[in-house]
């Protein structure tokens, strides 16, 4: 089992903050700034919407959101200093101070009251987290009844071929091009074992649906190497008279 303790996997992310986006990058042939993008259409964030980017990272999902509608206010909450330090940097930089707001925190405690998000939404981010279900329950607790999250996560594709080439990227050259660009080690070893004992879509969408959300979409993306759920937290039922 992987060491998935908020402080470990905290100070890991510190670690590679500063190299983070160049590896990404480099590791997905920039494929993940496509995944993003599709993430942020499917999410449909509206005028003056609240929107929570839940392991926010560097930000490249909120400034993707803060881009494509320019009066929605985004909110982004991770456990690594470092990595927020960045997002916010990137965020000043492209003139969205005003809207945009990063917080250091962890995603199963969330410090915000109950429904004070439209749209909630988290980037490979929900794999780290040593509790599924209890994430799931916070995440519901705080978007408006209604609104909608989008949770992109890593996966492993179905198809017999493309999983063995997939794993074969996966076990032996991604550790080694991570640990040259980033100097190290330990991350991009935990990067390939997190991705490969991580829940499948299957079991992720039976999660989903007892947590209370209705499943909106479910869809592979790049042959299955990447998955997005689109959720709506389901409507109260109505009172009998
Ligand atoms: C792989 S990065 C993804 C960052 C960003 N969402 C992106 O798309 O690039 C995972 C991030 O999740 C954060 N993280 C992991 N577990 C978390 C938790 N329980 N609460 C808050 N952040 C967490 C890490 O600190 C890290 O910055």
């Amino acid at each position: 089992m992987l060491d998935k303790k908020p402080t470990t996997i905290g100070r890991m992310f510190d670690r590679i903050a500063f190299r983070y986006d160049l590896v990404n990058r480099v590791l997905s042939l920039c494929i993940d700034q496509t995944w993003r993008r599709i993430t942020v259409r499917n999410l449909a964030v509206e005028p003056g919407d609240r929107v929570l980017d839940i392991a926010t990272g560097t930000g490249d999902l909120a400034l993707r959101v803060l881009q494509s509608e320019k009066t929605c206010r985004v909110v982004g909450i991770d456990l690594s200093q470092e990595m927020l330090a960045i997002a916010s940097f990137k965020s000043g930089r492209r003139g969205f101070s005003d809207r945009s707001f990063f917080v250091n925190g962890d995603a199963l405690l969330l410090p915000f009251h109950d429904g004070v998000f439209d749209k909630a939404m988290v980037a490979f981010g929900i794999r780290n987290m040593n509790n599924i279900e209890a994430f799931l329950d916070e995440l519901h607790r705080v978007i408006t009844v209604g609104g909608r999250a989008a949770i992109l996560e890593f996966s492993l594709p179905s198809n017999p071929p493309v999983r063995r080439l997939y794993l074969v990227y996966l076990t032996r050259i991604l550790p080694l091009v991570g640990r040259f660009l980033s100097g190290d080690d330990g991350a991009y070893r935990y990067l390939t074992d997190s991705v490969r004992e991580f829940s499948s879509p299957s079991l992720l969408r039976e999660f989903m649906r007892k947590r209370g959300f209705d499943l909106i979409r479910s869809r592979h993306l790049f042959f299955g190497i990447a998955h997005l759920f689109i959720l709506a937290r389901k409507q109260q039922p109505t009172e009998m008279i």
